[in-house]
Order: C-alpha cells, then structure tokens, then sequence
C-alpha cells in the first residue's frame, strides 16, 4: 500500500516558502527558459501586435533578433513595439501584396534582409455548421489564414535566396490535423498551411532555407473573442494536459525552429497540442 512518507520527505527538502516561490516564477517553465541564439537575424513576424506573435515577437528579441512586427492594426502594433526593444512596427495587410512588399522594402531598410518569417497573422472566422457559413466569410478566413501565408512566403523567398539562408516558421493549427466541428474554413485553411509548408520545405531543400510550422491547441488570446463559448468548451477537454498552450510555450518552440539549431527539419510539423495529437 503506497505510503505518504515520501511526500513529506520531498517537502523536507525544500521550505514552504521555497516551494511556492519558485511557482511564483514560472507556473509551468520552473524558473527559466533556455537561451537561443538569434543574435543579429531580423526577423518579421506577422500579426505580432498582440497573442502569439507578440510572445514570439518577445522572445526574439530577447533571443538578440531585430524584429518587425507587421500587423493590420498599425496603433496595437506600434503599442507593442515600443515595449520590446529593437522592434519596429509596419502597417501590413497579408491578404495586399502591395502592402506586403512595401512593409518588406522598409523591414530590409531599417533593420536588413530577413533571416526569419514567421507567418501567424490569422483569424478564427465564425463558428457555425458547413451549410450555414457564409461563403464570403468562408473565403475571408481562406484569404487571411491560407493565401496570406503564401503571399508573405513568395514577398520574402527571393531574399532568402539571395542569402542562401532563411528560416520560415507558419502558425497552423491543431484543427489543421484533426479538423474542429463548426469551424470548416479555419480547419481546411490550416491544412492548406500543413501542406504548402511540406511543398515548399521541399522546394527549398537543398538550399539553406528551412520551411516548418506548428499545429498548436488552444490558446488563450483575443482570437477566444471570435469563437462561440461552445466552441471554447469542445476544446478544452480534447487535450490531455486539460488546460490551454501558453503563448510563451509556442514562442519557445518557434524560437528554436528559428534557429541556426534547426538545421536538417524542413516541411516539418512541429506538434505543441499537450498530447490531443500523437503524430
Ligand atoms: N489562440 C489560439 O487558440 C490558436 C491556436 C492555434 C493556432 N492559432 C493561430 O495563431 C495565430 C495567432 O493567433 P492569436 O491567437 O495570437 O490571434 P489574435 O487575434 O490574438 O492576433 C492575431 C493578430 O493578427 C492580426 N491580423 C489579422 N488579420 C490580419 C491581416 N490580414 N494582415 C495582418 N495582420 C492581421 C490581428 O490584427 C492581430 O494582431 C493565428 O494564425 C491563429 O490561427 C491560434
């Protein structure tokens, strides 16, 4: 019969004071997180004025990268900018083309070529049965969260390759793998994401350019605004871990697939969904 010694050993170990100090830290990491190098890349990061991007945004920078916050909300943008050091902010609007070359032209004259895309700008789009959507709602979401990716991947390709070297990292989705009831667009426009990231890996293979992307689960971000409470509740007990991602827990991922360290993954699916999915 298991006894309740060790426990109370274990608290030996340490004081009271100790043991809730170092959840005072860090509820999930512990008291730190490791350092990656990203020391002189520029790094664009779309839709980075707030939730995932924002974290991302936050540990590239503190990771030594100089990053472009390019976003449609230009006053978030800049609000964010000014508290991460380095940073700049620009008016981009991924479904523009023209508004992606012209926030590419001022990224490489203020902060040089880029090393790093990050494609997260996205929208959930409304939850509601496939024969109920409404087609120009449907597209919208195809058009932000699926062709956005593509536009900004083929504005900063050619600059990569000039460079032989890039690293570009996409926000997909858990709903890109198994697909979520009630939310058919934002499902196929992820796995629209998967699969141009496992193309254009390829493409890119043999040269230095590393193409991947992360399928997270639920985070709690501004996008829960656009999301039914149903739609919320259906979520939550899909992931064994029985609570949502953080945003830090993606940026740490994206971090080091920005990295030099990332060097023979490409067309990857990088999983971060606290075991929903097991491939
Ligand atoms: N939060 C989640 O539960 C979750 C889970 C998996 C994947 N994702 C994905 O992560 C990414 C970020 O999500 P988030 O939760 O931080 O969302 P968010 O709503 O907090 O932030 C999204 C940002 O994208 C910007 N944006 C929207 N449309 C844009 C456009 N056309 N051009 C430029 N910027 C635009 C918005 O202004 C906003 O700043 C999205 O691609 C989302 O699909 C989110």
């Amino acid at each position: 019969m298991p006894s309740k010694a060790p426990r109370a050993s274990v608290m030996h170990l340490a004081t009271f004071a100790e043991f809730f100090a170092s959840f005072a830290l860090h509820p999930i990491f512990g008291n730190g997180m490791n350092t990656i190098d990203l020391n002189g890349k520029t790094a664009i990061v779309t839709g980075a004025a707030r939730g995932i991007g924002k974290a991302i945004a936050e540990r590239f920078a503190a990771s030594g990268a100089r990053v472009a916050i390019w976003d449609m909300d230009m006053p978030a943008a800049e609000t964010t900018a000014a508290t991460i050091s380095g940073s700049i902010a620009l008016q981009a609007d991924v479904t523009e083309p023209q508004s992606i070359t012209s926030a590419l032209a001022a990224t490489e004259a203020r902060l040089g070529p880029p090393d790093i895309l990050v494609n997260n700008a996205g929208i959930s789009g409304p939850n509601m049965p496939l024969d109920e959507y409404p087609p120009e709602a449907w597209r919208q979401v195809i058009e932000i969260d699926l062709i956005g990716v593509f536009n900004c991947c083929r504005a900063v390709v050619p600059a990569m390759r000039r460079r032989n070297y890039g690293r570009i990292i996409s926000i997909a989705s858990i709903a890109g793998k198994e697909g979520n009831p009630n939310a058919s667009a934002y499902s196929a426009a992820k796995a629209g994401v998967i699969g141009l990231t496992k193309s254009l890996g390829k493409e890119l293979a043999e040269t230095g350019i590393r193409v991947n992307c992360v399928t997270p689960a639920a985070a709690r971000t501004d996008i829960f605004a656009q999301m039914t409470e149903a739609q919320i509740e259906y979520m939550l007990p899909k992931i064994p871990m029985a609570r949502f991602v953080l945003v830090e827990e993606i940026a740490a991922l994206v971090a080091w697939l920005s990295s030099e360290d990332c060097a023979f993954s490409t067309g990857g699916v990088f999983d971060i969904s606290g075991g929903r999915a097991t491939y």
